[in-house]
């Protein structure tokens, strides 16, 4: 069986949350925290089992009503339950896109891949597919030789907008061990209305389509937002990355500087031709 609490974020007049950072002291507690699975609010799904204190906090906090969000997390500094400079997603509506949720199946042999908005409680899983990936899909994608992805690097990345900011995971396993594969991510530049994007997937998933289906994927939530287009940073040697680039369906403009493409299209440019220099 599974345990599923579920539960109104707030009392009913909306006063008090009812996710709460301790209980009041002589609360009777009828099931022990190693046994809950999911706590389920109106603002979403926290799947706590065989999580750390940290990861349950922050996914308690995220299902939490917005407006009690940020003393929830001042209570867990408190008690050392997070880091004392952890920070949450800027908040704006609807609070976690799931209709950017969605499943591919890819050849040869029809894996399927479970694609969603990146969430808070992804940090752990992030590291571990950066950590994953080789040096040099690490060069190409930071375009430095990065060798660590911290705490203060990786919840900036997972604590996100959805707004000015989008990542897609691809993610596979069951709910709870899940591993992310491949990370799709953009950038608006609110000046230009242009995005930045970047992309990854592990060695052992690449040449399946999925960084094909991660850029046309983050074309169309950028384009639902009104986002002119994209740009990117990539390296000459990058030979997929420029490949998938071109084959995009808007005209390509690219320049080389350095070692360096500097690519960008608009969305309302349709591709008949490329220009590069
Ligand atoms: C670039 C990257 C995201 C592509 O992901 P992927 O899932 O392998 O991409 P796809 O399978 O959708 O497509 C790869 C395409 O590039 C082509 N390709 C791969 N290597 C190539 C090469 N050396 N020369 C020409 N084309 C190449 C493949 O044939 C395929 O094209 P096709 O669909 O027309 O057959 C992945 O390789 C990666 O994570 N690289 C390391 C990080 C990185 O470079 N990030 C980009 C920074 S913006």
């Amino acid at each position: 069986g599974r345990s599923i609490v579920v539960l109104p974020s707030t009392t009913l007049d909306g006063k008090k949350s009812r996710i709460v950072a301790q209980l009041t002291k002589g609360a009777g507690v009828v099931t022990p925290r190693s046994n809950i699975e999911f706590v389920v609010t109106e603002f979403g799904i926290a799947h706590l089992f065989g999580k750390t204190i940290r990861e349950r906090a922050l996914a308690l906090i995220n299902i939490a009503h917005p407006k009690f969000r940020e003393e929830l997390l001042d209570a867990a500094k408190r008690v050392r339950y997070v880091y004392e400079d952890q920070i949450l997603p800027p908040i704006y509506e609807p609070l976690y896109p799931g209709q950017w949720e969605t499943y591919q199946i890819f050849p040869p042999d029809n894996q399927k891949v479970f694609f969603r908005p990146i969430r808070p409680t992804d940090e752990r899983a992030l590291q571990e597919f950066f950590y994953s990936l080789p040096d040099e899909d690490i060069y190409y994608r930071f375009l430095s030789a990065m060798k660590v992805f911290p705490h203060r690097n990786i919840q900036a990345m997972v604590n996100i907008d959805y707004e000015h900011e989008m990542a897609i995971v691809g993610v596979i396993g069951d709910i709870g061990e899940e591993k992310i594969i491949a990370l799709g991510r953009y950038i608006l530049d609110q000046k230009t209305n242009m995005a930045e994007v970047d992309f990854a997937v592990r060695a052992e998933w690449q040449g399946k389509g999925i960084g094909t289906f991660l850029l046309h994927y983050l074309c169309e939530i950028a384009k639902s937002k009104g986002i002119s287009g994209f740009c990117a940073y990539v390296l000459a040697s990058n030979r997929g990355m420029l490949h998938i680039f071109h084959k995009v369906g808007y005209v390509v403009h690219s320049h080389l500087e350095g070692g360096i493409y500097e690519i960008y299209f608009k969305f309302d440019e349709p591709a008949e031709q490329c220009i590069t220099d």
